[in-house]
């Protein structure tokens, strides 16, 4: 196993319990980006902003006066980090556990079979494999060559989740996943937020009424968002701050001064330079792809993960690396899911699976729509947060469920209902008759299916049909 990300210790673990021998080569942490620096710790941090911004903006609402509030980024580094050592510490003793032994080193395919590892002591180990390769290599930030990292005022995700000091200017460039949850954080903590997208739009590909009410809160809160907008280069001022250019097209251009630059336009694939090519593998811009097992073109050798292409997703790297752990231990398995659900924890939150309205139109299916707000759920309003919506979309004709969209508190949980929906085929009615408990945010993915059938309760159903 080359790679010890969410992909590669995943398939690692599932490969010990088969009972199959596994050595798992990593250059850094086992937990890759998602335990180290991505998922888990920006979610933490996301967390202690919301809890911030809860006590300090909205408490007095309901009653509570928190005077003196503050925040104190050390402290705040120390608990992330604790998180992220308690997980990797925890996938290191499943590794023991399962019989899966672990090289920190960096691997180079040397032969079909054979893979080198580098120390960083510098000693050379030769592995052989004698079944199977799999490359689990995840993905790089990339950089803008003229925003070169400086690890201070130029700064990727992987900084950014470790300031010690909250900025008192953050200029994003790229209103993509990273760039908007890693803003919304930055934001709610005292930061003044701009955000610069090339596109039309923000986070491109997400239904826009989702993206609308994202959009809508970080401007209410102060945000400059500019759009159909590069960011081409930056003079540093005396006072140490950045005057970052801007070219807004059609021969305008613009200047915003900030104190900190955030890149965050997208990762690429870590496939090349592994030895790949040279052994006959396939590899694309970066990309090894691989098949609905998990194959590669080369046999014995397999691919899963950010290198293997999109979405880059944890969640969908981990489930490639269970199915590839059956294929290699003989078992039936394939890459045969309906819908990877995403969840974008912005502020709210966004979380999408399966087919947008434009999506299912485009491939010539004619679509009902079932929608409910969040602000007409008892839940939403006894817990302060009643912006957003569920979206359901379903085959006119079958009213087989086809996507579902949610912007509002806790999208990220309750799509689970969604993708399970969407992986049992379920119509509209079969989400419409589920009781769902009251008073739970829940409710509204019920009423949604309901409203698309013309009769959720506690709205009026003037779209119905
Ligand atoms: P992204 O692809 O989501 O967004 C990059 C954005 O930058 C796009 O909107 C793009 O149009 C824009 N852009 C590109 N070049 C630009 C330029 N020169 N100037 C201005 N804008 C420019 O990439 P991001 O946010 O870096 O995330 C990387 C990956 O990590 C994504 O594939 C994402 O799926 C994954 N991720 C997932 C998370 C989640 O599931 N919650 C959290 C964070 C990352």
């Amino acid at each position: 196993m080359i790679g010890g990300g969410p992909g590669g210790y995943v398939c690692s673990i599932r490969l010990g319990q088969l009972k199959q021998k596994v050595i798992c080569v990593e250059k850094e942490e086992v937990g890759g980006v998602c335990l180290n620096w991505g998922c888990v710790p920006s979610k933490a941090l996301i967390s202690a902003s919301h809890t911030y911004e809860k006590v300090k903006d909205h408490g007095a609402g309901m009653g509570i006066f928190a005077d003196n509030v503050r925040v104190d980024p050390n402290k705040m580094q120390d608990w992330k980090n604790g998180i992220v050592k308690k997980l990797t510490g925890g996938v290191r003793g499943l590794f023991r556990g399962n019989g899966v032994e672990l090289v920190i080193g960096n691997a180079t395919v040397k032969g079909p079979r054979t893979v080198e590892v580098k120390t960083a002591e510098g000693t050379v180990e030769t592995i052989e494999a004698t079944k199977a390769i799999v490359i689990a290599t995840g993905s790089s930030t990339i950089e803008i060559p003229t925003f070169k990292f400086d690890g201070k005022s130029i700064i990727g995700a992987k900084e950014a989740v470790s300031l010690r000091e909250v900025p008192k200017r953050l200029l994003v460039i790229g209103g993509g996943v990273i760039g908007l949850e890693l803003g919304c954080v930055y934001q709610k903590f005292g930061a003044e937020l701009t955000v610069v997208e090339a596109t039309p739009s923000l986070l491109p590909g997400v239904d826009p009424e989702c993206t609308a009410v994202v959009e809508k809160r970080l401007t209410k809160k102060g945000a400059k968002i500019i759009k159909n907008a590069k960011a081409t280069g930056y003079e540093r001022n005396a006072d140490g701050s950045l005057a970052v250019k801007l070219d807004l097209g059609e021969g305008k251009y613009d200047t915003v001064v900030t104190d900190v630059v955030l890149v965050a336009v997208g990762m690429r694939p870590n496939g090349a330079g592994l030895g790949l090519e040279e052994l006959g593998v396939k590899v694309e811009r970066g990309f090894v792809p691989s098949d609905h097992l998990g194959r590669t073109n080369v046999d014995g050798i397999y691919a899963i993960g950010d290198v293997t292409g999109q979405p880059m997703l944890a969640h969908k790297a981990s489930k490639e690396g269970e199915v590839v752990a059956e294929v290699i231990a003989g078992h039936k398995a394939a890459k045969d899911w309906v819908a990877i659900p995403a969840a974008i924890f912005t502020d709210p939150e966004i979380a999408v699976a399966g087919l947008t309205e434009a999506q299912a139109k485009e491939k010539g299916i004619e679509v009902r729509v079932g929608k409910f707000p969040f602000s007409a759920l008892g839940r939403a309003m006894a817990v302060n947060e009643t912006d957003g919506f569920f979206k359901v979309v379903a085959d006119k004709k079958t009213n087989e469920l086809l996507g579902v969209h949610i912007v509002g508190p806790e999208a990220s949980d309750l799509i689970s209902e969604g993708a399970l929906a969407l992986e049992m085929h379920a119509f509209l009615e079969d989400i419409g008759l589920t009781i769902h408990p009251h008073p739970t945010l829940g409710e509204g993915m019920m009423e949604a299916a309901m409203n698309g059938l013309g009769h959720a309760i506690h709205i009026l159903n003037r779209n119905a049909g």
